[in-house]
């Protein structure tokens, strides 16, 4: 495949793509799920039973996301983004890597770790300070919660909309780093696939969605990317 400067590119990523920074994966060896049970910590019904437990979790979540860098997989996304600017990072990553290597056009499915929000108010706020909370509660007195998707959280329609948009329009679909099992995330290499892109996985793992895929790369997210860009005549 050689691309032209035009294509439509998507970049889909997950908790792989910032394992190679240090950040741990949610599944398998060393997977964030394997110590803590999200329904104890990633879930609005957690948050209303004890907010500051949660709250306590995703502070320690972005003290040790800070303590991480963008890898050289992230600056060659950019990269690819500077030559070809019709492509698209879609991600279920929270931490910001992607936006912290310069990338722009960023869709965050789950949503960021660096954003509170008030549900009472419908407010965002971005005061945290050195990743530790500056103040947990918003001004109306109500805490304030990560604006993240949880587990049994509704997507936000716009977004789910734009990612269809541009998944449906897009020539390359280039998957990192994602167990492809939460839904509805997991659907759209499917989606990719039935539009007319051409789909690769990078994943030293098997997926479920493996099949699927017109080539699989097992290798890790940065040497997988180098591995990819041969193929596709960067
Ligand atoms: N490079 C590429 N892939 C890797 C690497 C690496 N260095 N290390 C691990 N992987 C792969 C694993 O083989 C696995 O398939 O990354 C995948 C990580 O899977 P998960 O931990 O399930 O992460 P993800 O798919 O992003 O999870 C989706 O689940 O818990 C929710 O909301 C959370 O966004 C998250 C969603």
């Amino acid at each position: 495949m050689k691309l032209n400067r035009n294509d439509n590119i998507v970049f889909f990523t997950g908790a792989g793509m910032s394992a190679e920074s240090g950040v741990p994966t949610y599944r398998g060896s060393g997977g964030i799920w394997n110590e803590y049970q999200w329904e104890e910590y990633a879930c609005e019904r957690a948050f209303r039973n004890n907010p500051n437990n949660v709250l306590d979790f995703h502070e320690l979540r972005r003290i040790e996301a800070l303590k991480c860098k963008p890898h050289a997989g992230h600056f060659r996304m950019k990269g690819i983004e500077d030559k070809y600017p019709n492509t698209t990072i879609i991600t279920q990553n929270i931490d910001g890597m992607h936006q912290r290597s310069g990338s722009k056009n960023v869709i965050e499915l789950h949503g960021s770790l660096w954003r509170m929000r008030c549900e009472s108010e419908g407010t965002i706020h971005e005061d945290l300070e050195n990743g530790k909370y500056s103040n947990r509660y918003c001004e109306c007195g109500n805490f304030q919660r990560p604006d993240i998707i949880w587990f049994q959280d509704m997507l936000d329609e716009k977004i789910i909309n734009n990612t269809i948009f541009t998944i449906t329009a897009c020539s390359l679909f280039i998957s990192i780093g994602t167990s492809a099992s939460v839904w509805p995330a997991a659907g759209f290499p499917k989606l990719a696939k039935q539009s007319g892109a051409y789909c690769i996985e990078i994943n030293p793992e098997e997926t479920e969605l493996s099949s699927i895929y017109d080539e699989v790369i097992r290798e890790k997210a940065g040497r997988g990317l180098e591995l990819c860009l041969e193929k596709v005549q960067y």
